[in-house]
């Protein structure tokens, strides 16, 4: 069921959301990534945009058209996906994390292509920033979203995540469901809350999902949003 009424509950506000992976170069032809397709994070930006927000989609590197009326910040690493959420954390009502960042970036970028060698077989990494702990540290008035795609205990991973990263709402699923994942047009979601809430949806579509995790948001939120 998509919003087909005129009054626009998020009118007013701004909403950054990220989607997609982060790249983390390697040397001049290679690099560190995942899986992430991008589409539940672009559908989230159309839910947004439906409902009447100032959209920012902070988007890694996705072969997604971009969607009418937002505002897109491209980036490739997780460094510069932080630079962007932190110019624009500070008036946003809400930020959407459904990225999949990254958590390890080659130490050392080489800047030739790496040629194979005798004892070449291990490339060092270290640990990028955790951007929504960073933020959810900092947060004022922000209402903080997270994802997680888990391949087990999802809910459980969830809850923690949404206590050690200080967020309000944390978007659970199990990529293994056959009818959620990577690259899949549809998705099947826990949505759980800082108020130890948890809502089930049925497996649909992304971007139908999309509208109905974004109208729940807005109406427990209702207070803090007005
Ligand atoms: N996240 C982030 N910055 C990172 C890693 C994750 O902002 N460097 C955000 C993601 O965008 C997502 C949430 O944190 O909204 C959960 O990401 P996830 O990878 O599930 O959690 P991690 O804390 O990285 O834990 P792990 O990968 O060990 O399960
Ligand atoms: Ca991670």
């Amino acid at each position: 069921r998509f919003t087909t009424s005129k009054y626009l509950p998020l009118s007013g506000k701004k909403v950054v959301i990220t989607a997609g992976p982060t790249r983390e170069r390697i040397d001049p032809v290679r690099y560190v990534s995942n899986f992430s397709s991008g589409k539940m994070g672009y559908a989230m930006a159309e839910a947004a945009v439906k409902l009447g927000a100032e959209t920012v989609l902070i988007s890694g590197p996705v072969g997604l058209d971009k969607p009418a009326g937002v505002t897109v910040i491209d980036i490739e690493s997780a460094a510069e996906m932080f630079e962007a959420v932190r110019t624009q954390f500070d008036d946003a009502a809400i930020v959407i994390k459904a990225a999949a960042v990254a958590d390890y970036r080659p130490r050392e970028i080489q800047p030739q292509k790496m040629k194979k060698q005798v004892g070449d077989s291990v490339i060092e990494l270290e640990r990028t920033t955790d951007i929504l702990k960073t933020i959810g540290s900092m947060k004022t008035k922000q209402i903080l979203v997270g994802f997680a795609a888990e391949t087990e205990n999802a809910v459980g991973y969830g809850i923690g995540k949404l206590e050690s990263k200080n967020l309000d709402y944390i978007i659970v699923n199990d990529v293994t469901d056959p009818d959620a994942g990577f690259g899949k047009d549809t998705n099947v979601v826990t949505l759980l809350s800082k108020n130890g809430t948890h809502k089930p949806f049925r497996a649909m579509p992304k971007k139908e999902l999309a509208i109905l995790l974004l109208e729940t948001i807005i109406k427990e939120e209702s207070d803090q949003l007005n």
